[in-house]
C-alpha cells in the first residue's frame, strides 16, 4: 500500500504511540490522517503540535460505539488499531479496560470489514509472551502466563485476542492485518500509564525535585526499551507492506537494567544523586525478570525494520521534550 496520498485512521490517536504514528504518516506524505479518540486516557495536548495541519482531523469517537467507527473509517485505506488500556489502567478499571481491549477491537475489525478498509495494524505487546524464560524469544514462543500478576494476565489475554482477530479477519473477511508486539515504549509525550516505562519519567521528576531515583529490588531487573519513533516507523512499514496475518516483535533486542536507565537520566540531568532501592509490594508489575532476550529477526527479514535509536539517545529526546513542558 502507498502511504503517500493515502487516507488513514488511528484509533486512540491522542496517545503516545498514535501521535507518533500520525507524525510518521504525515512525514511520508499521507493525504489524510484521522485521529479518533474518546480521550478516556489520552488528551488533545498529545496531538496539539498537529493543530493547523489541513491533512489532520481530530474526531471524538469511541471504539465501543461501532456507529462512530463506520463514519470515521469510510474511505480509509488503512486503520492503525492503537486504542487500548495498558496494564495499569486496565487493572484500575477492569470492566472498561476489558471492554475496550476486546469488544472495542472486535468493533474496529467489523467496521473495517464493513467500510472496505484494506489493512489494519494492531498494537499488541510482548506481554503476550507472559513471563520470559532465559532463551531468545521469537514469535513462535508460547505464552507463559501461569505466574503473571492478574492485571498483566488480563492485559496479555486481551492482546492475544486482538492478534487472533487479525488472523481471523485476514483469513476470512478480506481485511489484511498485522499485529505488532511492542516492548517497553518510551519517548516524547511520555505518559504515566506504562508499567515499565514509568520509572524513567518518575526518576526524572524526582531528580528535578532534588530527590534520588527509587528503583525496585537491586536495580538488576531488565527491560527492552524501544523508542516511540522506532515503533511508529514499524507501524507505517507494516501498513505499507503486503504482509498479512503475521505477528512481529517490535523490540531492540537489547536488555537494559532499571539501574542503567537511572544512570542515564542522572547523567543527562547532570545530577550526582545516588539511586535508592525499595520494593512496593502493591505495585502492578508486568515482569521483573533479570533476563529478557527478544528476537527482532522476523521483522527485519519480512518488513526490513530495524530500530534506529539507542536508549541513551531516546531518553535524551524524552528529557528534552519534558523540559519544554515545564517551561
Ligand atoms: N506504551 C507501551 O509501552 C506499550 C507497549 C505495548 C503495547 N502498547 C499498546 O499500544 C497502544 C498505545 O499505547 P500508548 O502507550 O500510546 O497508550 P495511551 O494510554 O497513551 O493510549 C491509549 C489511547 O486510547 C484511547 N482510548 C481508550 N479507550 C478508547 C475508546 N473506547 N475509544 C477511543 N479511544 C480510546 C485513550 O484515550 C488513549 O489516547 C495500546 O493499545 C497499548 O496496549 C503500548
Amino acid at each position: 500500500m502507498n502511504i503517500a496520498g493515502g487516507r488513514f485512521v488511528i484509533t486512540g490517536g491522542a496517545s503516545l504511540i498514535g501521535s507518533h504514528v500520525a507524525d510518521r504518516l504525515l512525514a511520508e506524505g499521507a493525504r489524510e490522517v484521522v485521529l479518533l479518540d474518546n480521550f478516556a486516557l489520552g488528551t488533545p495536548q498529545a496531538v496539539a503540535h498537529l493543530d493547523g495541519d489541513a491533512r489532520v482531523r481530530l474526531v471524538r469517537g469511541d471504539i465501543l460505539r461501532i456507529n462512530e467507527l463506520y463514519d470515521a473509517f469510510a474511505g480509509a485505506d488503512g486503520v492503525f488499531a492503537v486504542a487500548g488500556f495498558l496494564t495499569l489502567p486496565l487493572s484500575q478499571n477492569p470492566p472498561l479496560g476489558l471492554a475496550v481491549n476486546v469488544e472495542g477491537q472486535v468493533n474496529t475489525f467489523e467496521a473495517c470489514r464493513y467500510a472496505g478498509v484494506n489493512k489494519v495494524v494492531f498494537s499488541s505487546s510482548i506481554a503476550a509472551y507472559g513471563e520470559p524464560g532465559d532463551g531468545l524469544i521469537d514469535e513462535s514462543a508460547p505464552a507463559n502466563l501461569a505466574s503473571y500478576q492478574p492485571g498483566s494476565m488480563l492485559y496479555s489475554c486481551t492482546k492475544l485476542i486482538g492478534e487472533a482477530l487479525c488472523k481471523l479477519y485476514s483469513a476470512k473477511h478480506g481485511v489484511d492485518a498485522v499485529a505488532l508486539r511492542y516492548a517497553t515504549v518510551y519517548g516524547e509525550r511520555q505518559h504515566y500509564r506504562g508499567v515499565n516505562a514509568l520509572h524513567i519519567i518518575q526518576s526524572y521528576d524526582r531528580i528535578m525535585r532534588g530527590e534520588p531515583p527509587v528503583l525496585p529490588g537491586d536495580g538488576s531487573e531488565v527491560h527492552d526499551y524501544i523508542h516511540v519513533a522506532d515503533v511508529a516507523r514499524a507501524n507505517v512499514m507494516a501498513m505499507a507492506s503486503e504482509v498479512t496475518g503475521e505477528v512481529f516483535n517490535v523490540v531492540t533486542g537489547v536488555e537494559t537494567t532499571v539501574k542503567r536507565i537511572a544512570e542515564i537520566v542522572l547523567a543527562i540531568t547532570g545530577s550526582d544523586l545516588q539511586p535508592e532501592y525499595a520494593d512496593d509490594a502493591n505495585a502492578v508489575k508486568a515482569t521483573s525478570s533479570p533476563s529478557l532476550k527478544l528476537s527482532r529477526e522476523k521483522i527485519a527479514r519480512m518488513l526490513g525494520w530495524e530500530p534506529e535509536l539507542s536508549v541513551e539517545e531516546g531518553i535524551r529526546r524524552l528529557i528534552d521534550w519534558r523540559k519544554t513542558c515545564a517551561d
